[in-house]
């Protein structure tokens, strides 16, 4: 019996071109409404896993399976599978409407359903006066709507997204990544989506899948990537990490010691005990700056430079060890004077924010 719950599945999925491993023997499942975000970087076989499941290419090797049914035999128009791309790819020439009711003439859906179904789904993506203007006429993040709407009027059964948003500025992109999540949320659709934007994947997913040379490096709920990365490429990809890279060279239990390569010694606790060399990462804002009570694993250094980041500082630090690291530090109120570059201060790494990474 297959599990109903699960909406799309990938086993051991190879792609290659040739020479080239686009897609190498990624697995993975997506549950029923759920919504996860492919990242990594360029080249890495996003494009080519969402092509793949939408039937634009043929696995290698392997299975993919939407709704329990394999679709090896089954062509990309009846998949029910909508795609949005990063390029709108709306018709020029054709109204908004029309755009959106494109879909369903393919489809072969009545006169009367189209003109009932087209303003509906304008509506939810708040353009309901657009109808009749052209493409040319609406701004990036209208024509972005407009290119969602076509692929949801559909109601497809599974949507996948490739970079939907990735060229729209900033402002837009923050408000258009909650819009887009509540709407699909709104609606229950299974999304996949993929992205080069790390805070669009950590707001947007219920689950990122970080990749890497055509595998799958850690797949999970977006706060298990950030704080728990399984691999040093997983930690440096999502947000920044502090890495400390050394050998053990105390075993008490629940309290060891990393000595770094620059000699730096840090008090830690962790949950075995490898032996050789090991990576140990920390996050910005878990480093204190200037500690009230300076404990363990406090050390002075010189602030080399400082980034101003409105409601947040990051401090740029040189150890007297030589180890350099980043602090993050909340600007919590207007009066807080701010450290400046060549100060020197006292930052702590606090053991319990210093996680083990292979
Ligand atoms: N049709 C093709 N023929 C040959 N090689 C291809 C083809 N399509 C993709 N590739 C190669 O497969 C690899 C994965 O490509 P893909 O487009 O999936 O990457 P991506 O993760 O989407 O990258 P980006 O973030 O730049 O869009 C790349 O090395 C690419 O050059
Ligand atoms: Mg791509």
């Amino acid at each position: 019996m297959t599990d109903k719950r699960v909406a799309v599945e990938l086993k051991a999925v190879t792609k290659t071109f040739g020479e080239v491993v686009a897609v190498d023997n990624v697995g993975f499942r997506v549950s029923e409404g759920e919504f996860i975000c492919l990242v990594g970087p360029s080249g890495c076989g996003k494009t080519t896993t969402l092509r793949l499941i939408a039937g634009f290419e043929y696995p290698t090797a392997g299975e993919i399976r939407i709704h329990g049914k394999d679709m090896a035999r089954v062509a990309p128009h009846r998949r029910n599978v909508a795609m949005v791309f990063q390029s709108y790819a709306l018709f020029p020439h054709m109204s908004v409407f029309e755009n959106v009711a494109f879909g369903l003439r393919e489809r072969g859906i009545d006169r009367k359903a189209i003109s009932r179904k087209v303003p509906q789904y304008l509506e939810m993506v708040q353009l309901g006066g657009y109808q009749e203007r052209k493409p040319g006429q609406l701004s990036g993040g209208q024509q972005q709507r407009v290119a969602l709407a076509r692929a949801l009027v559909v109601e497809p059964a599974l949507l996948l997204m490739d970079e939907p948003l990735g060229s729209l500025d900033r402002k837009l992109r923050d408000e258009m990544q909650l819009e887009v999540k509540t709407l699909l949320d709104e609606l229950g659709i299974t999304t996949i989506s993929v992205t080069h934007d790390q805070d669009e994947a950590l707001v947007m997913s219920d689950r990122i899948a970080v990749m890497k040379d055509g595998h799958i490096e850690q797949v999970g709920p977006p706060r298990d990537i950030y704080e728990y990365p399984e691999s040093v490429f997983c930690a440096t990809f999502l947000g920044i990490s502090n890495l400390l890279t050394g050998s053990l060279t105390r075993r008490d239990p629940g309290r060891m010691i990393l000595t770094t390569k620059e000699g730096l010694e840090l008090s830690c606790s962790l949950p075995e005990s490898p032996e050789g060399q090991i990576t140990l990462i920390i996050r910005p804002e878990r480093i204190l700056v200037n500690p009230s009570h300076s404990r363990e694993n406090t050390f002075r250094g010189r602030i080399e430079s400082v980034k101003y980041l409105g409601s947040e500082v990051e401090y740029y630090v040189l150890l007297l060890s030589g180890t350099r690291v980043v602090a993050r530090q909340q600007i919590s109120d207007a009066q807080d004077t701010l450290c400046r570059a060549g100060q020197e201060i006292d930052i702590q790494l606090p053991m319990q924010s210093l996680r083990l990474v292979s």
